[in-house]
């Protein structure tokens, strides 16, 4: 047991008190960040005169070899040390002396915790909303080679009217352009940093936190010591804003498992990602969409987690804090994979437009144009509504699409009809009408598409 404290106790820790409260198993996950700021710290302090300089270049020393000795496998972080702090410093210790011991100066666990987690979350935050970036990307570039490549557009599962692929991977688009502006607003609140703020209540020592926020890049200092030791709100929104990434992902993933099964068949899932059954010779089967659509919830539960965590802890700093750390860690590698696996799915899968206009034709998708002809034609709409149910009727019980009725077959229905109607229904038409802004006529789109498009470049 190598611990931080222990001057006032006169027993040893017990074992399983020990093992109950240490946090090194995960938390040394941050022990970059840990030397970040522990190396921001005493620079800081040199140039307050709270450290020499050839104290400050012995201590920066020490950290750096510690950080090359990890990361080069020379030094195993431990269950030894109770976390992460007290590794860095008892090795600091070790290797530099009794300088090593003026480390911790005007420095609490409680804030040296928050500046890691924050830093650590901070990178998180930019990792992640590259990754949704890429996924921009990808689905931009189907959108533009798919403006007129008709598919269903559905309401209730149920054919409604037709629309393109472009518009369909369009409202994803808008989906995850928004929770790339989610993180960018999470980081924009989060950018500031509690270091400085000792235990709860300060320091008296002459730190200049300005200086300390400026070295690690933060927009500046937190304003309440009390608030910056208890703050997670960060990890909250954080939390949330992937858990709103995981449900655009999984409500993605459950249409692409649509699509690809056998009844449907707009489109295949690549070999490279799909896999088969141990019994069933025949299957590939969508995996990974699947695994997405599962993994949600457990993004959403470390949401819950925290946030249940949180509720009703007094200020300042509380033990139960150090909980948030592995449910963090959890989601954003489980938001970082399923975002990366999900845009490598979607690039290589291939989209049968064949098959997508076939159904568009065959579901009566183009029932609301016909009865718009009519209304274009003098027929008040709820007649036209009232023609075209029965022409659908008609169609049902024929087994045919209005399209293929033959003229005498409308007329005999409503004599407003003549040979213009079969333009007026066909697919394209369709479509290519629909030209309000957000609409998927191919004018429209293109627009959107523009626009979008300067979105992505505009970095
Ligand atoms: N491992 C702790 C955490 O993650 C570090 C802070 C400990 N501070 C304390 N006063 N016990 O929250």
């Amino acid at each position: 047991m190598a611990q931080l404290w222990g001057g006032r106790f006169t027993k040893q820790t017990d074992q399983l008190v020990y093992d109950f409260n240490a946090s090194i198993t995960f938390d040394q996950r941050f022990y970059k960040q840990d030397i970040e700021g522990s190396v921001a710290h005493v620079v800081m302090m040199a140039q307050q005169g709270m450290l020499t300089q050839e104290e400050m270049k012995q201590i920066v020393e020490g950290l750096k070899g510690i950080q090359e000795d990890v990361e080069s496998g020379k030094l195993q972080i431990t269950k030894e040390y109770e976390d992460i702090h007290s590794f860095v410093e008892a090795n600091l210790i070790d290797r530099i002396g009794q300088v090593g011991k003026k480390l911790h100066t005007g420095r609490s666990r409680n804030d040296q915790v928050a500046l890691d987690m924050k830093l650590y979350v901070r990178v998180g935050v930019l990792e992640i909303e590259a990754l949704v970036r890429e996924l921009l990307e990808v689905l931009l570039h189907i959108m533009e080679e798919n403006t007129q490549t008709y598919m269903p557009g559905f309401t209730h599962l149920q054919k409604a009217q037709p629309v393109t692929l472009a518009h369909h991977l369009g409202a994803y688009f808008e989906m995850f352009k928004r929770d790339r502006e989610r993180l960018q607003d999470v980081f924009k609140r989060m950018n500031y940093c509690p270091l400085g703020a000792g235990a709860l209540a300060g320091t008296t020592y002459p730190l200049d936190r300005n200086r300390t926020a400026e070295l690690m890049g933060f927009y500046g200092p937190t304003l309440n010591s009390m608030d910056s030791v208890s703050d997670r709100d960060y990890v909250l929104e954080l939390l949330s804003a992937c858990s709103i990434i995981m449900m655009h992902l999984s409500r993605f993933s459950e249409e692409i498992i649509i699509w690809n099964s056998n009844e449907y068949q707009f489109v295949e899932i690549d070999d490279a990602f799909s896999t088969g059954s141990s019994i069933m010779p025949q299957k590939k089967n969508p995996d990974i969409a699947e695994l997405v659509r599962g993994k949600t919830g457990r993004v959403y539960g470390s949401l819950m987690a925290l946030l249940t965590t949180m509720k009703g802890l007094p200020l300042a700093y509380n033990k139960d804090m150090q909980e948030d750390k592995e449910w963090t860690f959890d989601a954003l590698d489980t938001v970082k994979k399923c975002i990366q696996l999900f845009t490598g799915m979607l690039s290589t899968m291939k989209f049968r437009r064949d098959v997508m206009e076939t159904s568009a034709k065959n579901g009566f998708t183009n029932a609301t144009d016909a009865a718009d002809y009519l209304v274009n034609h003098g027929v008040p709409f709820r007649d036209a509504h009232g023609i075209v149910g029965r022409l659908v009727l008609y169609c049902i019980e024929q087994n045919k699409a209005l399209d293929d009725m033959t003229l005498e077959e409308f007329k005999s229905i409503s004599p407003v009809f003549e040979e213009d109607i079969y333009d007026a229904i066909s697919l394209k038409t369709c479509v290519d009408k629909r030209i309000t802004l957000g609409a998927p006529g191919k004018s429209v789109m293109e627009q959107v598409i523009e626009q979008n498009k300067q979105y992505l470049g505009n970095e």
